[in-house]
């Protein structure tokens, strides 16, 4: 489709765009005004911000959504805000507006704060009067109505402005801090970057490591209906070994419950058929599935509220393991069974990982295997990275790996807290072309994620709806085929 708008009433210089006609768009229009409820996570934002507030005192904090990003040409990619943004404003979905700032601006007892958006568009003609049918990018007409400033203010509990407005509001000289790097606007505005803003950055990054109940329960909705999406893909693998590119029937089966439960995916979705599973996040997804080879699923939906699950399974094309895939199989198993028994409160965060290494590590030896140099250049839990590629888990919430600018205090050196909600996905990936293992091993990739929260004595499965054991598995296909 191409715009109809004209180039003088709009500021859009589109040279294929016939003229509009004089007075088409003008008058006519019903009052179309909503008075929408207050979102269920906004009283949980508003916590967040007020620990925003407490950690800066006298100083103006500037949180920007980020923009739309070219696909091509005059095409965007689906909007999706800055997780620091989302966390402070709770704010969903289709209903989040590009080029959002959120402002903290200090007052004598703490700060007011106000929501910049770009409002609905007018449609009474005066300032961005054309923009409802002649703006492709921001127009009613063209991409769907916006809130009004009061239908956000409503929405999400919070004062809200044009965003009009900001270049006068962060005209006050006051220290300031700034997430950078999400609007060149706002960059521009205000002084250069400085030490202040990385603090800003890990501190709203360690902000998200202890999730709240509703984000608990936002990630239990995601890794839900990501369940939902395995279990559509597993009714579809007889489809999938019909096709040349079977990997990419799998990766649309997901993606379409993924864009029908929530507002997508949380990240590319990895169809690994064959010897691709040795391929840690393979997202060309563009080669066949083969009865008799595994197929390594890792996928999360996103819900609307931005949280994701992230789960992998991985899967016996026809329905069940051979003799050699099930070796792997059950080892990857053990290892994630001894990770996830080391998941409570007050242990190290690499427990988990140094638990299941431990395991791999014992299982690789009775196989008589030891990769070259790893005794010598490596120990305890990587010594045999070379089979197992990375860690074995990561912090999840509103981005995949999660709070990834917190300190290593924090996070990495740190201690396991109720409300951590974190993977646990060991794995265990033999190269096609590796001449240290036996033939039989090669080409040959298994992974096993599942999602968990920690409570206050233990942890809970956030993905318990799909069989984790090899036999389960294979029960679990059965009834679904
Ligand atoms: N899905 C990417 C990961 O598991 O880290
Ligand atoms: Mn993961
Ligand atoms: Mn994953």
């Amino acid at each position: 489709m191409q715009e109809q708008g004209n180039a003088s009433d709009t500021g859009d210089d589109e040279p294929h765009a016939p003229a509009t006609p004089a007075g088409a768009f003008q008058g006519g229009w019903a009052n179309t005004d909503l008075k929408p409820q207050l979102l269920l996570g906004a009283a949980f934002a508003a916590k967040r911000r007020s620990a925003v507030s407490e950690r800066f005192p006298g100083e103006r904090i500037v949180v920007p959504s980020g923009g739309l990003k070219v696909r091509s040409n005059d095409f965007d990619y689906t909007f999706r805000p800055h997780s620091a943004f989302v966390h402070l404003t709770a704010d969903q979905g289709t209903q989040a507006v590009p080029d959002s700032v959120l402002v903290f601006e200090p007052t004598g007892y703490g700060h007011s704060v106000t929501l910049f958006v770009r409002p609905r568009s007018p449609r009474d003609g005066g300032r961005n009067g054309a923009e409802f049918y002649g703006d492709r990018r921001h127009g009613e007409f063209w991409i769907g109505r916006r809130r009004s400033l009061s239908e956000t203010a409503d929405a999400l509990g919070l004062e809200v402005a044009a965003r009009d407005d900001l270049e006068r509001a962060l005209g006050r000289r006051v220290p300031t801090r700034v997430l950078r790097g999400e609007d060149a606007h706002v960059d521009a505005l205000v002084p250069p970057a400085s030490q202040a803003d990385a603090e800003l950055v890990t501190f709203l990054s360690e902000l998200r490591l202890v999730k709240d109940d509703w984000e608990v329960g936002q990630l239990g909705a995601a890794v839900d209906c990501t369940v939902a999406g395995f279990h559509d893909v597993v009714g579809e693998l007889g489809n999938a070994t019909r096709l040349v590119r079977g990997e990419r029937w799998i990766e649309g089966t997901f993606n379409r419950r993924a864009r029908l439960g929530g507002h997508g995916l949380g990240f590319e979705t990895i169809a690994a058929a064959g010897a691709h599973a040795c391929v840690l996040h393979w997202m060309h997804n563009d080669g066949p599935v083969r009865d008799g080879d595994l197929l390594l699923l890792d996928a999360g939906v996103e819900a609307d509220s931005f949280y994701t699950g992230d789960v992998t399974r991985t899967l016996p094309v026809s329905g069940r393991f051979t003799d050699v895939q099930r070796r792997v199989y059950d080892l990857v198993f053990a290892a994630q069974s001894a990770g996830i028994a080391a998941l409570r409160p007050g242990a190290r965060y690499g427990d988990f990982h140094e638990a299941a290494m431990r395991v791999i590590g014992e299982g690789l030896d009775a196989w008589g295997l030891r990769p070259p140099g790893g005794a010598a250049s490596g120990s305890g839990a990587d010594l045999y990275r070379r089979y197992t590629l990375c860690g074995s888990g990561h912090m999840l919430g509103l981005d995949c790996h999660d709070c990834a600018d917190a300190r290593d205090a924090t996070y990495l050196g740190g201690v396991l807290e109720a409300g951590h909600v974190l993977t646990v996905e060991p794995g265990l990936y033999f190269q096609p072309d590796d001449l240290t293992v036996p033939e039989e091993l090669r080409g040959i990739g298994v992974r096993i994620e599942d999602d968990f929260v920690i409570t206050a004595d233990g942890a809970t499965c956030l993905s318990s709806g799909l069989p984790r054991g090899a036999d389960e598995v294979e029960a679990w296909m059965a009834s679904l085929r």
